[in-house]
């Protein structure tokens, strides 16, 4: 039974459709985020209607950035004025980044070092995930910062300060924690030198360049020198890889498919997913491989597969990292034990993502349990039907309602309304390829 946030996803006998994936969550906050400190005007084509995006263009707006939004069926098409380096003004009232961890990363290393007053929170679950990795570093830079929970917590307040460039050595691999730091280097005293622990996704780096930053990277060393201005650019968001890998997963586990997923983003910091498929045994093949907005995109042929276990660890899992719990599908039909490690990152993610995998998991009868930093699956080429929880968790409900494709028995998903957070259509997709 459907209701407001339940979805009961039943088994198809075939599947056989063409996709289109929508607008690359990571990339769509970039391309406003940037665009605000920016120089100059910008129109954004195929910016996610997700709900964390919609937080970034919200807060954006408080900060006195003029943005306008244009709504079709599947994506935006945005307008935004930029204000320059120093031309946010103070907000009259709270930011709220809603579940929105990017956005609150992200925008610590813009609102650091204000001449104004900021308090940013988000809903129940930004709320318990950790911030210290990101006011620890600020703090060290010179902005004035306090966060709840001994700065480790939302709300967190940005008072000021002046920002001095620093040597950071990051203490985990995170986007989100590099971006704000290059962000805060933007505008700080000298230079800042990210030193990483591993590779993560480089979006912000793209994107800076082609605004007419220089970064100097070697490696997992990142240097930024403070700049006057940066240049605003139009730009086309490429689908989001994270919300394919759903179709991917379907496609290649389901018994009789053949789908085509097209306009999927393929950065190499992004696609640990298409490495770990094709050594699993997967039917995939990458067509029509081009650069759209600096981006590599391809369209994604997937097939009917028969897949054998594999072991997810070390320097790949960055590159995956938001895709493991719908590789735990694929592990769970595949022949043989699947070891992921190294993914302890997962615990601080939407729901702690070990958790609330492998909860699933066990209820549809599958062998798995969670380690440390991950999780050890044992394959059974089969997933039984049932009633599972996504706690609220986007990622995991779409991993539960994709299996529902090929399951013994129909899957209800609770928590389905969370899908709204990076792909508001999904469930209107599975009922399309479904008939
Ligand atoms: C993101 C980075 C990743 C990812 C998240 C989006 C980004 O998080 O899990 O969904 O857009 O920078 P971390 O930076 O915490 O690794």
């Amino acid at each position: 039974m459907n209701t407001s946030d339940s979805f009961c996803v039943t088994p198809v006998s075939e599947l056989n459709a063409t996709i289109v994936a929508p607008g690359d969550k990571s990339i769509s906050h970039r391309s406003v985020l940037l665009n605000s400190i920016a120089t100059g005007s910008a129109q954004i084509e195929g910016f996610v209607k997700g709900e964390d995006c919609l937080s970034t263009i919200k807060i954006l707006q408080q900060l006195g950035c003029e943005i306008e939004q244009k709504n079709s069926e599947f994506s935006s098409t945005i307008h935004i004025k930029g204000l320059g380096l120093y031309g946010y003004t103070e907000p009259e009232d709270i930011l709220n980044a809603g579940n929105s961890g990017t956005t609150v990363r992200l925008l610590s290393g813009l609102l650091s070092g204000r001449n104004f007053i900021s308090i940013i929170t988000g809903d129940g679950s930004l709320r318990k995930r950790p911030m210290k990795r990101i006011i620890d570093p600020m703090i060290e830079m010179g902005a004035i910062i306090a966060g709840r929970d001994k700065n480790n917590k939302l709300p967190i307040v940005f008072n000021g300060g002046n920002l001095n460039g620093i040597k950071y050595k990051m203490p985990v691999a995170s986007a989100q924690l590099k971006s704000s730091l290059l962000l805060a280097g933007l505008r700080s005293k000298g230079k800042t030198e990210i030193i990483q622990p591993g590779i993560s996704r480089n979006h912000t780096e793209l994107m800076l360049e082609a605004m007419g930053v220089k970064i100097e990277i070697n490696d997992k060393t990142i240097i930024i020198h403070p700049i006057s201005k940066i240049n605003a650019i139009d730009m086309i968001i490429p689908g989001d890889i994270s919300s394919a890998s759903f179709w991917f997963i379907a496609g290649i586990c389901h018994p009789k498919a053949d789908l085509l997923i097209k306009n999927v983003g393929i950065n190499k910091t992004r696609s640990g997913i298409l490495k770990i498929l094709n050594s699993m045994g997967a039917r995939l093949e990458i067509i029509d491989h081009r650069n759209i907005s600096g981006e590599d995109v391809a369209d994604i042929n997937v097939k009917s597969s028969q897949l054998k276990s594999t072991v997810i660890e070390g320097d790949i899992v960055p590159y995956l990292i938001d895709e493991i719990p719908v590789l735990c599908v694929a592990a769970a039909m595949a022949e043989g034990t699947t070891v992921i490690k190294d993914a302890k990152e997962l615990i601080f993610k939407e729901t702690n993502r070990i958790n609330t995998s492998i909860n699933w998991l066990k209820n549809a009868g599958i062998n798995c349990d969670a380690t440390d930093d991950g999780m050890i699956i044992e394959g059974s080429g089969r997933i039984q039907g049932g009633e599972f929880n996504s706690f609220g968790d986007h990622r995991i409900a779409m991993s539960i309602g994709i299996a529902g494709l090929f399951s013994d028995k129909p899957i209800t998903v609770h928590g389905s309304k969370s899908v709204d957070i990076s792909y508001p259509n999904f469930w209107k997709e599975i009922n399309t390829i479904s008939k």
